[in-house]
């Protein structure tokens, strides 16, 4: 059962209510103008360039939302967290990261200059090493796609999830580059097995539908030593968290990283479908969504309000 917003106003001070929530989103609903919604994956063009939207899963596990909630978007690059828990979980960490870096970066995400002179990816968060840790996970043909499916769906108790078939048609007819990166990985011995079938993994999880909501209870999870919204312990990992919210944190905005560390100093992850989810190590878990990207392709309006809400309670690590 859901507890109610105002128990949690109550007990903790840094608690986000809805007029808070409301008055951000409004401020920022013109935030949409300076930005671009991304068409080099043609169906992703396709959405509304004003879809905006907020949410907040307070500390005690009460959500708070506002905006297009019920919106449904591409989860894309922040599947990458989900995809990076399982290959750890499944190989440990040292095996993982003897095939890729911990390096943050100043590079976009689909660069893989790496790949060549170091001879493996920067970091689990940039496409190269996202697409070698899905090929990490265990499991024939489409195994490792649901395996990041059900983990979603658990985190955000959803079982409603799905991916886009149209989505995923459109990434894999034009994904040409992230193909180009699968095989010099595979050159490189870093993958085996089925190539083609090991790449579509990745597009199908970037290719998975969620709601703002949704992102705000991964942001929790993983600020939480891995524990659901819920309560529910099934998979507490206090390592595993400090993981995957240290690379949110050097690389889950790409080259923006060290610029947003400055101005929100916050876990976060990106994805070029206008998602961001962030996590308050400890605390509570944001999801914005506002599909215009700036030129790094992370969402503007979304780093707007995420930026107004640190303000607003102070939330910055640092
Ligand atoms: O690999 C791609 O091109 C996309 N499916 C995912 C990239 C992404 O979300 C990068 N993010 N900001």
């Amino acid at each position: 059962a859901q507890r109610t917003a105002t128990e949690s106003t109550v007990r903790d001070t840094t608690a986000l209510d809805q007029a808070t929530l409301n008055t951000i989103l409004e401020k920022n609903r013109q935030g949409y103008k300076q930005g671009k919604v991304a068409d080099y994956i043609p169906e992703l063009g396709k959405a509304n360039a004003q879809s905006l939207a907020l949410s907040v899963v307070n500390s005690n596990g009460t959500i708070v939302s506002a905006g297009d909630i019920r919106q449904k978007f591409t989860i894309q690059s922040i599947s990458k967290i989900i995809a990076l828990m399982i290959a750890v979980r499944e190989n440990g960490e040292a095996t993982i990261f003897d095939k890729m870096g911990y390096f943050g970066t100043d590079k976009p995400f689909n660069h893989f200059g790496n790949l060549e002179t170091m001879g493996k990816p920067l970091n689990p968060m940039m496409n190269a090493g996202a697409i070698l840790t899905t090929a990490l996970i265990k499991g024939k043909g489409e195994e490792p796609f649901v395996k990041i499916l059900n983990m979603i769906r658990f985190i955000t108790n959803n079982e409603h999830i799905n991916y886009s078939h149209a989505v995923y048609n459109s990434e894999r007819e034009t994904g040409h580059r992230n193909r180009g990166m699968f095989y010099i990985m595979r050159n490189n011995g870093l993958i085996d097995g089925e190539g083609e079938e090991k790449l579509n993994n990745y597009f199908k999880q970037c290719s998975i539908e969620i709601t703002v909501e949704d992102l705000a209870k991964i942001g929790y999870f993983f600020a939480n030593h891995c524990v659901r919204y819920d309560g529910n312990r099934q998979y507490r990992d206090p390592n595993l968290s400090q993981l995957i919210q240290s690379q949110m944190l050097i690389a889950g905005m790409y080259e923006f990283s060290g610029e947003y560390a400055r101005t929100v100093g916050l876990p976060s992850k990106s994805g070029v479908g206008g998602g961001i989810t962030v996590s308050v190590p400890g605390k509570m878990g944001i999801g914005a969504f506002s599909p215009a990207l700036d030129q790094h392709g992370n969402s503007l309006a979304g780093y707007r309000m995420i930026l107004d809400l640190v303000k607003a309670r102070q939330l910055s690590l640092f």
